[in-house]
């Protein structure tokens, strides 16, 4: 039996096929690469040392689905494939709930129909409001603030939908800000396309390719007057879908966990833990805020804890050497030299 990851190509996607292929599990890859490198998928076989199965189509297309669950016996699916850009979704909304809910309703149509006994979501902590409550809980109240945080909402509810009406359990995972990478530094984000989140952008100015960090937005009312999230590393979130395959639900049709650290760090915080890891200072000049950012966002992650037996383990300083080992710049590569990694 094996566990079809879609989407298996891209960031959180990578590392959970590596992540579920540890575990002792079969995995199909299903991926369309409109979003990540086919040299991801070698860079997988190479750390797996498995002969990865890989089938390139949307997961939105019934007639890409209907032969691979026709092909391979699928017990259990992990769900990524989906537009992920938050400022992208506000110029394209349609194009986003077109993309990430037709995906999700026919996965869905083909889970129940295949007696598929497993579902696991990737979703996102772009479903709550701003102004909730800390730490977030799962039921902290939910007003996603883009049409991208709209489109994980409502595949939640879809998913849960489907389930009550059949065989099959979902269980939906709100990350979270995923950060770092892989130990090897062979699989992570794609260190090459022009980054909006906070980490990336803070390597780059380590790496010389830019010139400051534009903290956004000084007086927020925390410890120093920058936001606070819960940074938390992308294998931690990776074990989180394996166990998220694994622990028994029962009598639950459907089921919703935060995956976070629980703690929270500042953007200046941030700035002194990067400076500490790579051993450089990092200029940065006060901003504007960035509208739509709330002040402060970290997770209760004590549901996760008791009932999926999951909880992160890696520092921030892991983290950050993680991602720093994958984005840090490389020497030209000579004919005795390893190819540089591979990028998402
Ligand atoms: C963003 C997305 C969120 C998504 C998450 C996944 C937005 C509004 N939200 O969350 O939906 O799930 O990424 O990674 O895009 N910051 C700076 N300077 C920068 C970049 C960021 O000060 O150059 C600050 C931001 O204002 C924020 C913090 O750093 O306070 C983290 O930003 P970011 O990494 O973009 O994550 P989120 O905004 O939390």
């Amino acid at each position: 039996m094996a566990t079809l990851v879609t989407g298996g190509a891209g960031y959180i996607g990578s590392h959970t096929t590596v992540a579920l292929h540890d575990a002792g599990r079969e995995v199909v890859v299903l991926d369309d690469f409109s979003n990540a490198s086919r040299r991801v998928i070698d860079a997988i076989r190479s750390l797996t040392g498995s002969d990865l199965v890989v089938v390139e189509g949307d997961a939105g297309d019934p007639g890409v689905l209907e032969p691979v669950f026709a092909r391979y016996r699928i017990d259990s699916v992990v769900h990524f494939a989906a537009r992920k850009s938050v400022s992208e979704s506000v110029a394209d909304p349609l194009g986003y709930y077109r993309a990430n809910l037709g995906s999700v309703i026919a996965l869905a149509a083909a889970v129940v129909d295949r007696g598929v006994g497993r579902v696991v979501f990737s979703s996102s902590a772009a479903v709550y409001g701003a102004t909730s409550t800390l730490p977030v809980t799962e039921d902290s109240p939910t007003a996603p603030e883009s049409p991208y945080g709209a489109t994980k909402l409502m595949g939640e509810r879809i998913l849960a939908d489907a389930a009550a009406a059949s065989q099959m359990t979902a269980v939906m995972l709100r990350y979270f800000n995923p950060v770092g990478a892989h130990p090897s530094g062979l699989i992570g984000e794609d260190p090459s396309g022009e980054p909006s989140n906070l980490v990336p952008r803070i390597m780059q100015v380590a790496s010389g390719r830019r010139d400051r960090l534009e903290v956004f937005g000084g007086d927020y009312s925390t410890v120093d007057g920058t936001a606070v999230r819960d940074y938390v590393h992308v294998m931690d979130l990776a074990e989180g879908h394996v166990s998220a395959l694994e622990a028994d639900l029962t009598p639950e049709s459907s089921r919703i966990y935060n995956l976070g650290t629980g703690a929270g760090t500042t953007v200046l915080q941030m700035l002194a833990e990067v400076s500490d890891v790579v051993g450089v200072p990092i200029a940065y000049e006060v901003a504007p805020r960035r509208p739509g950012d709330p002040a402060a966002s970290w997770a209760d992650c004590t549901r996760a804890h008791h009932e999926l037996g999951w909880q992160a383990r890696r520092s921030l300083k892991e983290m950050l050497a993680d991602h720093w080992n994958l984005t840090r710049p490389h020497p030209e590569p000579t004919d005795s030299s390893p190819p540089h990694p591979p990028s998402t």
